[in-house]
């Protein structure tokens, strides 16, 4: 049924060639061919196409699609999604193992199962007792699940020609192979033959289908950067081990936003969607301690409140400093540390830096700017900043506060939680608020602010 030729793949970045080099044309790295077998399916022969010639229309006479989604029956998963399920669509569940990907697809299949009638989930990776386990540990046994322990590729795109389930879990798409291809399942041409033949299904049945892909110990997708090419939406499933709170997260997606975020807590019986997350995050916030400060961040439309905190300490004997930032941009912090030398005069060379957002969250808005200014500065000075007191602004090169967006969500939430004072950019907008808000434009502005405040007895 395919036609498959012997090609040298770029296990870094799935470029192929026809003939082996020592250095790959695409990505540069070398010495990352290796031989592998590549089937060619033209569409025509995969047998489920059966589309009409298509000719060019103008745009105005295309006939809208309807926004038609389902919901997966976890509010926290659709929202990430931008309101659920596109049919006929192809997705990819990241992250790295155990942190929850198999517990919450099953989650959703259980619950699609119950609204939109069957759905089928492939195992490539545990058996059917394991699966059944597992869904009687979720307590979500329905017939309506139907479940596959198999990696042929083309068995189960008979299957799901057959049974023709509205939503298709594959777990994972490095366990799965095509026997054409001959090279081991997980190896650079397996996926992404896999990933192209589960979009051809999906789009030719209409039948959604979620890879879960596994992530490697740098973050990369086990598999080449195509597989996030060629699906319609790319969800990242962070957290770990260590932190109860898990987070997913949109790093692509089609049919909506990418700024959105669902957190959730892995509960003894499957993970639960956290619904008030600024309070999970500063729960465990130390009170009366320096070098600790509270930003009201936002991720896509939701306001989150995290903690940020940072510890200046003298570096042992007359080593090089280190500098050190989890859950924050590193160049972002090089910028801030480097302002508050120039601008605040402050000596950090012979300092240690480090600076950590409490819950292994992860922040990505230049909005936290200030935070880590003040977390940092408080540290250095042993100055506490009094615990209703928030922060927000972007810090420029000459140390001026920028302006955020939405300043008004991020008041809210921050009187919701209890905060009375924050100090924001002076170029936000007007809010009404019931909060002390003091605008700064500029972060020694803003220091003498938070420090003098506390000096007050704040
Ligand atoms: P799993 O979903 O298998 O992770 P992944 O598919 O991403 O590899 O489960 C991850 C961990 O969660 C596993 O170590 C067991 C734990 N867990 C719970 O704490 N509670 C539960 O209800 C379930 C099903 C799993
Ligand atoms: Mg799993």
């Amino acid at each position: 049924m395919s036609k498959s030729s012997v090609r040298f793949v770029c296990q870094n970045c799935g470029a192929d060639y026809p003939k082996w080099m020592g250095r790959c044309a695409s990505c540069g790295e070398w010495n990352t061919l290796t031989e592998e077998r590549i089937s060619r399916v033209s569409p025509k022969q995969n047998g489920w196409t059966v589309s009409p010639a298509r000719k060019p229309v103008p745009i105005t006479d295309v006939a809208s699609a309807a926004e038609e989604r389902f919901s997966t029956g976890i509010a926290e998963l659709d929202r990430v999604l931008g309101g659920g399920i596109v049919p006929g669509s192809l997705g990819l569940l990241g992250g790295e193992p155990g942190v929850g990907k198999s517990t919450l697809l099953m989650q959703a299949a259980a619950n699609t199962a119950a609204v939109c009638g069957p759905v089928l989930y492939v195992s490539g990776e545990e058996s059917l007792g394991q699966l059944k386990l597992r869904a009687q540990r979720l307590d979500l046994l329905t017939e309506r699940l139907i479940v596959l322990s198999e990696s042929d590729v083309e068995t189960i795109g008979e299957h799901l020609a057959s049974l023709k389930p509205k939503l298709a879990i594959i777990d994972s798409i490095q366990t799965m192979y095509m026997p054409d291809l001959g090279s081991a399942p997980g190896s650079v041409g397996q996926v992404r033959e896999a990933a192209a033949y589960f979009l051809r299904l999906a789009k030719s049945l209409g039948v959604s289908i979620v890879l879960v892909g596994h992530v490697t110990k740098g973050g990369a997708l086990a598999g080449p950067k195509v597989l996030e090419h060629a699906v319609d939406y790319v969800l990242y499933f962070e957290g770990g081990h260590d932190h109860s709170v898990r987070i997913v997260r949109a790093v692509k997606n089609r049919f909506g936003s990418t700024n959105e975020v669902g957190v959730f807590a892995m509960t003894g019986r499957g993970l639960a969607q956290v619904d008030n997350p600024s309070g999970l995050f500063l729960a465990e916030r130390p009170v009366n301690s320096s070098g600790s400060v509270v930003v009201p961040c936002l991720e896509g439309t939701r306001p989150l409140l995290v903690e940020i905190q940072a510890l200046v300490a003298p570096t042992p004997f007359s080593g090089t400093p280190r500098r050190q930032a989890t859950g924050v941009d590193y160049q972002r912090f090089s910028i801030i540390l480097a302002v508050l030398e120039k601008r605040q005069g402050y000596h950090l060379q012979t300092q240690d830096v480090f600076v950590n957002v409490a819950g292994g969250f992860r922040l990505t808005e230049p909005g936290v700017d200030l935070g880590i200014a003040c977390a940092i500065a408080s540290s250095h000075r042993n100055q506490i900043i009094p615990s209703d007191f928030a922060v927000i602004g972007e810090v420029g090169l000459s140390g001026e506060i920028r302006a955020v967006n939405h300043i008004d969500l991020r008041l809210r939430e921050l009187s919701k939680l209890g905060f009375t004072r924050a100090v924001i950019p002076a170029g936000s907008e007007q809010v009404d608020s019931d909060l002390k808000v003091i605008r700064v434009k500029t972060v020694s502005e803003a220091l003498q602010s938070v420090f003098s405040e506390s000096a007050r007895g704040g």
